[in-house]
């Protein structure tokens, strides 16, 4: 039976890191992937497919409603749907075989088939072949994602009722689309869809769109996507799905207690993901997941059993490709004997939307409920000159600040390249910046990152220059 140092079960951002890393700490490392591709959700269905629609969707959709502002006049503009979904076919295969070539390039095995636990350091691997083998490991870690979750009574045929994995590869572009959730899925995919021309309605059970995020940027991101044509239906409770071979009817209740009936060619149910365990063979080595499915780690994300690691969306915390990244890493360090460091506060969450959104730290609402004295200062991206250059004026970004330090306790971003723009917000907040040090850092003119430096002006003493 052939025995690694590490074994990795799963090939996401977690799993994929995790083995590059301790191979680099110079481990004998084998990862276990049951797809016969690499890069698990994110690569195949997930990030970068999504991100590639996203981008396509957005070139036809400034082309046709944005270029003529800018003197550019174009013609009859037609778009081609199924180069779109080939094209981004192409995008995933160049970052999946990117990942097959960094496990050659770091001596890593990879066996492509599905992996349970025989015992804590055994496991077996049922091959893509049919062939069953064995393989020992010292430290095993379970990366093995999340799948998309839905409600009791919804049956996804995967046809007319589909979740995000579907919705990246249609055969043909919706007239109208549903969306259940108001979230990140939702309204990325939402997006893409109703930048094409398809009538999206959206149907969200809270009172508000991207709940995760400030409240002010869930706020503008509603008015600027009612603006693109996206419908909203807030405080919708769903309570019934059905769906025949050329449409779909949604039932859902309104605040008043009211049915209310939407009928649409599809709908996407992107109400959240669940971790995903199923066939690991938890029970035999005597794991048990809590209640939401997840895997129960400690702060070395070390599970009940000793050598045993679980990363990513697998266990508890956002459900993110860069937070299962450093875990991956953290891991691999940890088992190498090292005491590395996540600090989980300052993991960005990014809408790539159009405009973009994105935030760090502590959220408005979040220090509310903490009761903590904070203070804020906001600009507007319509004030900025890199904004009125390039015409992308919606947005704010939004810092807050403790009240009395003026340590920045968050970042919050809506407009251009916000998804970029908060790297800054990271940096800021790691080295414990306080609202008036970036206000006093030289930001190149004219950019978006200007955005930032007049929030701190604004947070520091209401001493804003340009608003
Ligand atoms: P996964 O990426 O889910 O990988 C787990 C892998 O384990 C899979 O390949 C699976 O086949 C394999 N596996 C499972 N069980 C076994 C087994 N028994 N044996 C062998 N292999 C097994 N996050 C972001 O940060 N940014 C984004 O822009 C973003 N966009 C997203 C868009 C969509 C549509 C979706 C669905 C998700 C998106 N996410 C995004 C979330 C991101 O994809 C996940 O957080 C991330 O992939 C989690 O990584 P992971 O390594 O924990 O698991
Ligand atoms: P989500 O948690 O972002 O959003 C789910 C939404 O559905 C929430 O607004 C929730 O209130 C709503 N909802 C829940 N039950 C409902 C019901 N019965 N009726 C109506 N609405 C209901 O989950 P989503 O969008 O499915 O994404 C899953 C995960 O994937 C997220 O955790 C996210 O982190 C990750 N992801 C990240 C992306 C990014 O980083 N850009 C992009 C896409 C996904």
């Amino acid at each position: 039976m052939e025995k690694f140092d590490v074994i990795v079960i799963g090939s996401g951002p977690g799993g994929y890191v995790a083995a590059i890393r301790a191979a680099q700490l110079g481990k004998k490392t084998a990862i276990i992937e049951k797809y016969s591709t690499m890069g698990g959700t994110c690569l195949n269905v997930g990030c970068i497919p999504s991100k590639a629609l996203l981008d396509s969707s957005e070139h036809y959709y400034n082309i046709t409603k944005s270029v003529a502002d800018h003197g550019i006049i174009v013609g009859d503009v037609k778009f081609d749907f199924s180069r779109m979904i080939e094209r981004k076919g192409e995008v995933v295969k160049a970052n999946t075989t990117g990942i097959e070539f960094l496990m050659k390039k770091n001596k890593i095995t990879a066996y492509q088939g599905v992996a349970s636990f025989e015992n804590s350091n055994t496991l077996q691997i049922a091959l893509s072949s049919g062939e069953k083998i064995s393989i020992q490991g010292d430290n095993i870690i379970i990366a093995t994602g999340s799948k998309p979750s839905s409600l009791p009574f919804i049956k996804i045929d995967k046809k007319r009722i589909i979740t995000s994995t579907e919705a990246l590869s249609l055969k043909e572009q919706p007239k109208s689309l549903i969306v259940i959730g108001g979230g990140v899925i939702g309204l990325e995919l939402g997006s893409v869809y109703s930048r094409l021309g398809t009538e999206v309605t959206v149907i969200e059970y809270l009172d508000r769109i991207i709940p995760g995020m400030d409240d002010d940027l869930s706020k503008e991101l509603q008015r600027v996507l009612k603006k693109q044509g996206i419908k909203f239906n807030l405080s919708h409770k769903v309570s019934e799905v059905k769906a025949d071979k050329n449409k779909v009817v949604v039932k859902a209740l309104n605040k008043k207690d009211e049915e209310i009936s939407f009928e649409a060619d599809y709908c996407l149910v992107a109400v959240g993901r669940k971790p995903y365990t199923e066939g690991l063979g938890l029970d035999k080595i005597g794991i048990e997941v809590n209640k939401l499915g997840q895997i129960p780690v400690n702060e070395h994300l070390e599970t009940s059993v000793k050598g045993v690691y679980a990363i990513g969306d697998v266990i508890k915390g956002a459900m993110l490709a860069h937070k299962a990244e450093e875990e991956g890493v953290f891991v691999a360090e940890t088992i190498a004997g090292q005491k590395p460091h996540i600090h989980y506060k300052l993991i960005p969450g990014v809408v790539y939307t159009w405009p973009e959104v994105a935030g760090v730290g502590y959220t408005e609402r979040e220090l509310k409920d903490a009761g903590r004295e904070y203070k804020s200062g906001s600009f507007p991206f319509r004030a900025l000159g890199r904004s009125r250059a390039s015409g992308d004026i919606d947005g704010l970004v939004k810092v807050i600040a403790d009240k009395s330090t003026d340590e920045i306790l968050g970042v919050h971003i809506i407009g251009a390249r916000a998804a970029d723009l908060i790297a800054e917000g990271v940096v800021a907040m790691e080295y414990r910046a306080s609202a008036e040090d970036i206000a006093r850092m030289s930001h190149a003119h004219p950019t978006y990152s200007e955005a930032i430096k007049e929030a701190c002006l604004a947070a520091t003493d209401n001493r804003s220059i340009h608003s």
